[in-house]
């Protein structure tokens, strides 16, 4: 079995009487240690199939195996440690706390991960040693973005699942 395993999964928004098939029936699998990149036009369902995968959405059927264990069926507690110890997730649109600098954002998701790694390291790697004591709002698009990619790599997560995570920003 590969590492990452999407079966058959349909993700279908009801909105009234219209019925919208984001995913229909897809499949595809990922090995340990692979980058693979998700290209597609606007509506496609990248985000969806992100979402999916990271336990923040759930499938309306098909099974998502990673490490093994089927995420689709994780409810309550196993749902909250899987997308806090095994998720890393760059959001399209950042999703940083607007009252917590830079640093703070990225100490905030370090603090409730085991094997997270040292936030000041993580802020210089990604380009913000001097804007980590910034807020969001008094940083520009392609800063903020990096905040959130910093924020989600310092969680040292076994899953990186990145939105769009260059659209403001080039490293
Ligand atoms: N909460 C929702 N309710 C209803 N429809 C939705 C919802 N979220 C997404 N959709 C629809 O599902 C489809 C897939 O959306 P998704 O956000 O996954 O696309 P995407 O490939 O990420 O697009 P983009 O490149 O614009 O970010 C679109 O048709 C979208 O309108
Ligand atoms: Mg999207």
């Amino acid at each position: 079995m590969s590492y990452i395993e999407f079966k058959n999964v349909d993700k279908k928004y009801q909105m009234g009487e219209i019925t919208i098939n984001a995913l229909d029936d897809t499949n595809f699998q990922i090995e340990k240690g692979e980058l693979v990149v998700i290209v597609g036009p606007s509506g496609a369902g990248k985000t969806t199939t992100l979402n999916i995968l990271g336990g923040m959405d759930t499938a309306t059927s098909g099974s998502v195996f990673v490490d093994g264990k089927d995420v689709t069926k994780l409810k309550g507690k196993e749902l909250i440690k899987y997308r806090r110890e095994d998720i890393g997730f760059v959001f399209q649109f950042y999703n940083l706390v607007q009252n917590l600098t830079a640093k703070e954002n990225v100490e905030l998701a370090t603090q409730i991960c085991k094997n997270s790694l040292n936030p000041d390291e993580v802020i210089e790697k990604v380009g913000l040693k001097d804007r980590k004591n910034n807020f969001p709002s008094q940083l520009s698009g392609g800063e903020q973005q990096r905040v959130a990619i910093a924020r989600a790599i310092a969680k040292n997560p076994k899953l990186l699942l990145c939105d769009e995570p260059t659209r403001s920003t080039r490293l």
